[in-house]
Parts: C-alpha cells; structure tokens; sequence
C-alpha cells in the first residue's frame, strides 16, 4: 500500500515536469487544429504512424482507424529476418510488398522494420556464426534495402545491439559474436542498398539518459565523427507507469549529434497515467525539432503484443481512449519542424569549414565535410542553391591519384577515378534560391584536395 502511494508520487512528480513543459504551448494552440493524428503531425512536418499486420487490413475497423489517423506504417514482423528470408538466399516480401502497396495507396510513408536484429531470426541464420554468419546477414541487409529500394521513408538497420543493466555495452549475441564492427557493416550495406532511405538504430529502455542509452550515444556520435552512415535513432518507448523526466532531453542529446530521432514503438501501460504519459512523450517529440515523427505498436489495445495492458490509444471497439485525445492535443499544440532542415551543430564541425562561396554564375555552390580514416573517406558535399534557384544541379570533384568513389548516395556518380562528376536524383533537384541539399560518397585512397565544383540547370 505504502510502496503503492510512493511509486505513485514518484510517477507524478515525474509526469508533472513533462506536462509543466507542454503548457505554454497548449495555449498557444490554434484554431487551425488537426482533428487526427495524421493531420496534426503533418501540420508540424511529422508523421504519426502505427504498426500493423496486414492479416488485419480486411478488418473494417480496424483499416478505417489506421486509414484516416495514421500517415505512416511499420510491419509488426513482416519485414523481419524469419519472415523476409525463411531459407537462406530464398527471399519472400509478400507481408512488406502488401503493406507498402497500402502505404502508398492511402499517403503513408513506411518505417522499415528490422533488418538485423538478435531475435526473429531465421532457424538457418540462429544456428550460424563467424564469417558464414557476417556474410549472411550483410547479404540479408542487402537484398532487403535493395528489394524496398525507393518505399521506406526510414530503416531501422539494427534493432536492440545493446546490453540491459549498468554495462552500456553491446549485447552477446550470434551477430556481436562476428565482430564488433558488425553493426557499421550493416549500415554501410543499407545506405549502398537504398541510398535514399534514413538508416536508423533502434532500441528499447533507452527513455532517459541511463547506462543503456548513453552507450548507442556513444556509438552514434563515433559513428558520426568517422562517417558511418546513420541518420537517426529509434527509441521504442515500451513504457510502464512513469515517464523519465529526462525523457525529452534524452531525444535532445542525441539529436544535437547530428541525427533524427523518432519514437518508433510507443506504448503504455494501463492505468491512471497513461493518458498523461502518452500527452508527456508526444511533447516531447514535438519540442525537439529533430524528432520527425512518432509510432504507436498496434492500432487497438486488442492488438497489442501487450497483452492484457491496454497500451494503446483505441479500445478493442475503436473507440478512442483518454490517451488519444492527450496526443492529439499535443500534437496541435506543438511547434513545427522548421523549413529549413537543422544543420550538424556546431559541436560536430566538418573537417573543411563550410565556405559559402557567392551564389556564382553557375547557379548553385558546393561544399564539402570530408571524414578520412587510412585507406579511405567519406565526403559529405553541401549543395547550396543561388538566388535564381535550380532545376538540376551537377557537382564534379578531382579525386587525388589512386582514390576512387565506392559508394553514392543522393546522388548519380559518373565514374569512379579522376574527375567524377556527381548528378542530382530525382527528389533532391529542384532547390529553391538558398535552399540546401546533401549528398554523399565513400571512397578509398586519399580523400585530400576534394574541391567540389557546383553547375545548375
Ligand atoms: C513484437 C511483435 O509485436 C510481436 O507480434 C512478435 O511476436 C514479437 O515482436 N521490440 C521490437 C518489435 O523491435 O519488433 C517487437 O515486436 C516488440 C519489441
């Protein structure tokens, strides 16, 4: 009883700091509000996304919900491992091919979901270990990004590679088992195979700054500072009874790394404070302005993994629970993502200090942040529009003697030595005046003298 009332208090005081936080911002709300999830979140430049079985999808009422709350979708376990490829080198995508065809047949983006990962593996890969099992996996990654190339809006690459408790290491398991490096071999597997997806980290007891999370920030921000490619971090956010009060400024840390963060499996325990804990991490979100978008795990409380915790925001009728409201609310109350994409803060600067050359004749300026280790690098190059805008834009750069492009992304490389010229793809072309894109290549040799010369059209 006692020990009931003081967990109780502990759960206020927590919540409390978090609602203290979205005050000033509910009165700020206008009458302009969304009245769903998915037109708020997209009135703040985010989504609001929710995980579905497909089995589910001829279930009337359950597909009227997700179609009109939800603008963003994630397999509950049809793009898994065991599901994506049953027998080694036999792949089958028919779960993730009907669930993007919805996706795109009613405005969602999807969230890809997970292409490694220690559970739901496959028999024939849990039975493998060493390089049979590294090459497998990497393949796995490969043939899966390359499968969805162009439909996922973010890819949770890894999913859980690290320890509960005090350690803040990784996790034993058959992966961490091939190498430490297992983790960055499978992000530069997925940014070669779906060089426009995000690729995300995912993990779960994460929501605060504890052991646990302060280990994957420490990967992120070595991951950032050698040019591994990631672009954001998921944190599930399978919650109980209280909410960290360090909740948002966890989002914040790893956002002021230089990635996006996304809540990307939300769900709450019963009880008196889940409507309060479902309002507190929606603001959260909406207070960090890298945090692009938000995922509850399942549409009803009776299609939880859950079970008997009602954690969701519809009752198993559809109705709509005191948490959804709280959401909504928040989301309508929010700041928006400002227009201008945030930069990498000033703690992590590119090598080469960006120059911002005139807005010359050619119509556009580039710059480039190089990360070199020996024996190879990683360019990210900065497009900057001039004042007349773009149609187009072509970057070439001169490669130092023996170096050579490996890998692009965002963009289409002519050749791969000597004067390489890098193109445009097709949703990064059109750039209003001083707006600014990024695009991306690795190479071996010798990254130095990379100058990158910009050409619109
Ligand atoms: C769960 C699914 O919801 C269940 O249907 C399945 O039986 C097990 O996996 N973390 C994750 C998700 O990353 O993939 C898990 O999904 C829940 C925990």
């Amino acid at each position: 009883m006692n020990h009931r009332r003081a967990l109780r208090a502990a759960v206020t005081i927590a919540v409390t700091g978090a609602l203290a936080a979205g005050m000033t911002m509910t009165l700020t709300s206008t009458a302009s509000a969304g009245t769903t999830l998915r037109a708020s979140a997209a009135e703040k430049g985010r989504y609001f996304g929710a995980a579905v079985a497909t089995g589910k999808l001829s279930t009337s009422v359950y597909a009227t919900i997700l179609n009109r709350e939800f603008n963003s979708v994630v397999a509950e376990n049809e793009m898994k491992w065991d599901a994506t490829e049953p027998q080694q080198g036999r792949f089958s995508y028919t779960g993730g091919d009907r669930l993007v065809s919805h996706a795109q047949a009613n405005g969602m983006s999807v969230r890809g979901h997970a292409l490694l990962w220690h559970q739901q593996q496959p028999g024939w890969a849990q039975g493998m270990s060493g390089s049979a099992l590294r090459n497998a996996a990497i393949n796995h990654v490969t043939q899966v990004a390359t499968h969805f190339r162009g439909k996922i809006h973010s890819w949770d690459v890894v999913n859980e590679a690290f320890a509960d408790g005090g350690s803040g290491g990784r996790r034993d398991s058959n992966l961490q088992r091939t190498g430490n490096d297992w983790i960055e071999a499978a992000f530069r597997a997925a940014r070669a195979a779906d060089p426009g997806a995000k690729l995300c980290y995912n993990d779960y007891n994460t929501d605060g700054i504890n052991a646990k999370s302060t280990g994957i920030y420490n990967m992120v921000r070595d991951f950032k500072s050698r040019g591994v490619p990631i672009d954001c971090v998921g944190f599930q956010s399978h919650l109980g009874t209280s909410l960290a009060g360090d909740y948002q400024a966890n989002l914040q840390r790893f956002a002021d790394l230089g990635v996006d963060v996304q809540i990307t499996e939300l769900d709450v325990m019963t009880g008196g404070n889940q409507a309060n804990i479902f309002g507190a991490v929606t603001r959260a979100c909406m207070n960090v302005s890298r945090c692009t978008g938000i995922t509850v795990w399942g549409v009803r409380d009776c299609d939880s993994w859950r079970g008997s915790d009602n954690a969701l925001l519809f009752d198993c009728n559809g109705n709509k629970k005191a948490a959804y409201t709280n959401v909504l609310n928040a989301l309508n109350a929010g700041p928006a993502i400002p227009t201008d994409p945030p930069t990498d803060p000033p703690t992590d600067p590119p090598t080469d200090p960006p120059t911002t050359p005139p807005p010359g004749t050619g119509g556009c300026s580039a710059s480039v942040s190089l990360n070199s280790w020996t024996g190879g690098f990683v360019a990210t190059v900065k497009v900057t529009a001039g004042s007349a805008g773009t149609n187009g834009w072509n970057v070439g750069v001169t490669l130092a003697s023996g170096a050579s492009v490996t890998n692009t992304w965002s963009a289409t490389a002519s050749g791969s030595t000597g004067t390489v010229r890098f193109t445009n793809v097709d949703y990064n072309g059109r750039l209003g005046a001083g707006q600014v894109t990024e695009f991306g290549f690795q190479g071996t040799g010798s990254g130095a003298g990379i100058t990158p010369t910009c050409t619109a059209s």
